[in-house]
């Protein structure tokens, strides 16, 4: 059953990249006592993906921040690397958290994974985004149409704060 408003996030851990090197996230880490911004994409470098859906959270970060977000984090169906990658493509380093759920064990854990088998691409995550308040669930937005980043943007959320 997929997650609903109301639910608690699973544990999970994911991998991101640090100046350090590759660093393990848990879900306590990104959520406990924070109000955080969370939403997923099909694929980090995917063309809604990248002109659309990240650049939305960038362009509106500082006005999602002023409302009481302490965080905007993304997370995708990547490897590390990848997800770096695709962070330090769109100057996005230190402003978006970007969190590698590589296996999709988090995005399985919540119901919200998209079988993409047939693009070549495997299972990824649907396009989404929440409102995760000290880990609850507050807000769940989810696109009506593909190939757009409009409910799960980042101008439609600030709209929801
Ligand atoms: C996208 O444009 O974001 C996209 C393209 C193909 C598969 C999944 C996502």
């Amino acid at each position: 059953m997929p997650i609903a408003v109301g639910d608690r996030l699973p544990a999970a851990t994911f991998k991101t990249m640090t100046a350090e090197g590759v660093k393990e996230v848990t879900t306590a880490d990104v959520f406990a006592g924070r109000k955080v911004v969370l939403f997923a994409v099909p694929g980090a470098f995917t063309p809604t993906c990248s002109k659309a859906h990240l650049p939305g959270y960038l362009a509106n970060r500082d006005a999602i921040l002023a409302k009481g977000v302490d965080e905007i984090v993304v997370t995708a169906v990547n490897d590390v690397f990848v997800m770096d990658a695709w962070s330090k493509a769109n100057d996005a380093d230190g402003k978006i958290l970007f969190l590698a759920d590589g296996a999709a064990a988090f995005v399985s854990a919540i119901g919200l994974t998209l079988d993409l088998t047939a693009a070549g691409m495997g299972v990824r995550s649907q396009r989404w985004s929440m409102l995760v308040d000290d880990g609850v669930v507050k807000e769940l937005n989810f696109e009506e149409k593909p190939g757009v980043a409009d409910l799960t943007g980042g101008a439609c959320m600030l709209g929801h704060l």
